[in-house]
C-alpha cells in the first residue's frame, strides 16, 4: 500500500479530515484546527499541502499534512468525518469514487462545495447502499467566512448531522450566541437552501448595481460619492455585508492609474450557475422569482459585449438625468430587497412542500443572520415575521407589510425616473411588477384565457358560475 510508513506514524491521529485546499477549503481546514481539533489534510497536489502546512504557522501543530489518500484515510479516527472542498460537478463524483474503497460503513462524507441539490440526493442514496453517510453542506461566507465563521446549511440523515454538529457549532459564525449552522432536511436539503441563498444574493447585487448606475449615469456621481452614500446606509435599515462591501469597492483607488478601480473593472458578469440554477428550479415549481430572473439575465446580458456595443451605436446610449434623493434610493432599494427576499423564502416553502422536507424557514433567517453574504439586519425580523406568520408570504407579513407600505412609493418614483431616463433597473422593475401583481384583485389572465380558448379551445371558468370549468366562446370577430 502506498505511503504506508506515513500511515504508522498518522494513523488515528486525527478527528477529522478536509480535502481540497484551495482557497475555501484552506481556510475551513484553519478554521477547524483552530477550534483545538486535530485536522489532516490532503490535495490532489502536493505542493498545495505543502505550502497550505507552511502558511498554518501556529495552527500547523493541528494539522496532519498526507502525501497519500490511503494515508489521509488512515489518519482519521473511525468513524471518519471527511470534508470534501472541491469544485461541484465531476470533481466531487470523483473524489467520492477515490474514497469509496478506502472508507469503512458509518463514516461520513461531507460535500461542503455548491453542489448541485439533486447531485446530493443521488450520491447520498449511492453511499447509503454502503452504509456510508453522507453530508450535504452548503457553506456560505467566503473566503473570510471560511476562515473565521462561514454560515453553514446541513442535508442528511441524523446520524451524519450528529457526527458533524460539534465541529461545525463551534466553527460556524455566531449571531449574539447562537452558532449559525442547522440541520435543515435529508440529503439535498442543504445544498438546496444554500442554492437559493446564492439566487437572492443574485437579486441584490443586481438591485445595488442598479442603484449604483442610476447614481453613476443618470446623477454623474463619481465612485467616491457613491460609496460614501452607500457606507451612510450600512448604518441604516439596509445595513448588510453586501452594502458594507460595495461602499469599500466604491472607494477603492487604482493605485497605477490614480483612478477609482471601479471604474476600470470590465462590466461583464461572472457566474457560476447558482443563480441560473435557482432560476431554473423555481421555474419547474412554477414558484415566481422574478428578482432573482432579471438578475441572472442581467448578468448573461453585461456578457454581451458586442451586442450592447452595437445596441449603442444603433440607438444610441443617451441617458436623460434623474433627479432622486438619497433617501428615495435608499428607500427604493429597502422595498425592493424585501421583496426579493420573499420570493426566495415562498420559493423554499414550495419546495420544502414538493419534497417533504419540511424546511424550518424562521431557523433558516437565523443562520443567515450572520456568516453568509445575503447577512443583513433584516434577517432577524424576518426570522421573527416567519415564526409569528409561519403559513404567509413574507411581504404580508405585518412588519413587513408596513415596510412596503412605507417603502414601495420610492421603489415606483426611482423605478419611474429610471425608465423614463433610460436607465436599465431589471431586478427593481421586476419587484415592483411583483408587488404589484400580487395587490391586484382583479388581474387580467381572464384575457389570456379567452386567447387561449379562441386558439385552442383550452376552455375558461366563469366569475359568474362558480365551480363550472372548461367552457368555451362562441367569439365573434369585430365590426
Ligand atoms: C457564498 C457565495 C459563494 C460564491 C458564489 C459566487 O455564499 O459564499 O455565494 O458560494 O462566491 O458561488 O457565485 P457566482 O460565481 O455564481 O457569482
Amino acid at each position: 500500500m502506498q505511503g504506508a510508513e506515513a500511515m504508522t506514524d498518522t494513523r488515528d491521529t486525527a478527528d477529522i479530515g478536509l480535502i481540497g485546499l484551495g482557497t475555501m477549503g484552506g481556510n475551513l481546514a484553519l478554521n477547524i484546527a483552530e477550534t483545538g481539533h486535530r485536522i489532516a489534510v490532503w490535495n490532489r497536489t502536493a505542493a498545495r499541502t505543502r505550502a497550505f502546512l507552511a502558511e498554518a504557522d501556529d495552527l500547523a501543530p493541528n494539522i496532519v499534512p498526507c502525501a497519500q489518500l490511503a494515508e489521509f484515510v488512515g489518519a482519521i479516527a473511525r468513524p471518519r468525518r471527511i470534508i470534501l472542498m472541491v469544485p461541484a460537478g465531476q470533481a466531487v463524483d470523483d473524489q467520492i469514487a477515490a474514497l469509496r474503497p478506502l472508507v469503512d460503513a458509518g463514516d461520513v462524507i461531507v460535500d461542503a462545495g455548491n453542489s448541485d441539490w439533486q447531485d446530493t440526493q443521488r450520491r447520498a442514496a449511492a453511499l447509503a447502499l454502503a452504509g456510508v453517510e453522507f453530508l450535504g453542506l452548503g457553506v456560505s461566507g467566503g473566503a473570510e467566512g471560511a476562515r473565521h465563521g462561514p454560515s453553514m446549511m446541513a442535508g442528511g440523515s441524523d446520524r451524519a448531522w450528529a457526527a458533524l454538529a460539534p465541529v461545525l457549532q463551534v466553527i460556524a459564525a455566531r449571531f449574539a450566541h447562537d452558532p449559525c449552522v442547522a440541520h435543515l432536511g435529508p440529503d439535498g436539503a442543504g445544498h438546496y437552501v444554500k442554492m437559493v441563498h446564492n439566487g437572492i444574493e443574485y437579486a441584490d447585487m443586481q438591485m445595488i448595481a442598479e442603484i449604483y448606475g442610476l447614481m453613476r449615469d443618470g446623477m454623474g456621481q463619481g465612485a467616491v460619492t457613491i460609496g460614501a452614500a452607500f457606507a451612510r446606509w450600512n448604518a441604516g435599515p439596509l445595513a448588510s455585508y453586501l452594502i458594507e462591501i460595495t461602499a469599500e469597492v466604491a472607494h477603492a483607488i487604482d493605485a497605477a492609474t490614480g483612478q477609482p478601480l471601479i471604474d476600470l473593472i470590465v462590466d461583464q458578469a461572472g457566474q457560476k450557475g447558482t443563480g441560473r440554477w435557482t432560476v431554473i428550479d423555481a421555474q419547474t415549481r412554477a414558484a415566481p422569482l422574478p428578482a432573482v430572473e432579471a438578475a441572472v439575465m442581467a448578468r448573461v446580458l453585461s456578457g454581451e459585449a458586442e451586442a450592447r456595443l452595437a445596441g449603442a451605436a444603433r440607438f444610441g446610449g443617451a441617458i436623460a438625468a434623474v433627479d432622486l434623493s438619497e433617501t428615495e434610493l435608499e428607500s427604493a432599494l429597502f422595498a425592493g430587497k424585501i421583496l426579493a427576499y420573499s420570493q426566495g423564502f415562498s420559493l423554499l416553502a414550495t419546495a420544502s412542500r414538493d419534497e417533504t422536507w419540511a424546511l424550518p424557514l424562521p431557523r433558516i433567517a437565523q443562520i443567515w443572520r450572520a456568516g453568509c453574504i445575503i447577512r443583513s439586519a433584516l434577517l432577524d425580523d424576518m426570522a421573527n415575521a416567519l415564526n409569528e406568520s409561519p403559513d404567509s408570504r413574507l411581504a404580508f407579513a405585518p412588519a413587513f407589510a408596513a415596510h412596503l407600505a412605507a417603502h414601495v412609493p420610492s421603489l415606483r418614483r426611482v423605478v419611474g425616473a429610471a425608465v423614463a431616463a433610460g436607465v436599465p433597473v431589471p431586478a427593481l422593475a421586476a419587484n415592483l411588477g411583483y408587488f404589484d401583481m400580487i395587490r391586484q384583485a382583479r388581474g387580467t389572465a381572464n384575457l389570456i384565457q379567452a386567447q387561449r380558448d379562441r386558439f385552442g379551445e383550452h376552455g375558461f371558468a366563469r366569475a359568474d358560475r362558480p365551480g363550472q370549468t372548461g367552457l368555451h366562446g362562441p367569439w365573434a370577430k369585430p365590426g
